[in-house]
């Protein structure tokens, strides 16, 4: 099983490259399964439902979230009717929508879980721990592959949700900082971990953003409405190559 996770979006231009190219990706690399983070798809506004419907068009099976999913109000119902777009489960239950998802491919029943660190980020949530353990206890027996998307800045962190859960969740992925890590490797007891996946955006910039407003909100402080980046737009993704439960391999690709 090939399972395909691309970066946190950070703009509507890197929906619109996930719209012209995933499917090309997919086929290209035999895809079975593939998970987008989401969170910064209509920039500092979150995701939209609109662009959240796109990418589902467009190749993603499950949109991740993590500390921007909730700034678009205009996703919190489709939070609720969709099983493909989940938040952070630390979230706990007060918010809309869910931490985690059962997925029906017909070959495979993924389970996907998405978890926010509590290390240097905002809002700061109860720790994961708690959360994943009770969705892998509820959710026992009903799937065959389960994925972690933990959205956290503290690299040490998600090296420690991931050794948590080695051998538990067949693949973990690190989201939120934009930057791809090389850290790409099969854990002890075979779960396949990559600290961050990096971004799907416009280049150019810091992060996807537009360098010029970026120092200038951090040279003034005063409040600065980010916008995206000028330069073309690329994605940053990892592929899992999954050998019954156990990860063989772990490639990077950008296109
Ligand atoms: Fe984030």
């Amino acid at each position: 099983m090939k399972i395909l996770a691309i970066g946190d979006i950070t703009s509507p231009g890197g929906v619109e490259h996930l719209r012209g190219g995933l499917w090309k990706i997919r086929e290209k690399y035999g895809i079975d399964f593939c998970v987008v983070n989401g969170e910064n798809a209509s920039v500092i506004n979150g995701i939209s439902k609109e662009a959240a419907q796109t990418l589902l068009m467009s190749g993603a099976d499950v949109i991740t979230g993590g500390n921007h999913t909730m700034h678009n109000y205009s996703v919190h119902s489709f939070l609720e009717e969709s099983p493909a777009i989940i938040r952070p489960v630390n979230y706990g239950d007060k918010a809309p929508g869910r931490g985690y998802t059962v997925i029906d491919t017909g070959a495979y029943r993924v389970l996907v879980i998405n978890a926010m660190g509590n290390i240097h980020i905002e809002p700061v949530l109860d720790a994961p721990y708690p959360y994943i353990d009770k969705v892998l206890r509820a959710c026992e027996g009903e799937y065959d592959i389960a994925i972690l998307d933990i959205h956290a800045e503290a690299t040490g962190e998600k090296l420690a949700v991931a050794h948590s859960y080695d051998g538990r969740i067949n693949v973990i992925f690190g989201t939120h900082t934009h930057v791809p890590t090389a850290d790409y490797t099969v854990l002890p007891r075979g779960t396949g971990y990559v600290t961050d996946l990096g971004m799907c955006g416009e280049g150019g910039g810091i992060l996807g953003m537009d360098t010029g407003t970026v120092l200038y909100k951090l040279k003034t402080r005063m409040p600065t409405r980010l916008k995206p980046s000028d330069g073309e737009c690329f994605a940053d993704g990892v592929i899992f190559t999954l050998d019954g439960a156990v990860c063989t391999d772990i490639t990077r690709i950008k296109f």
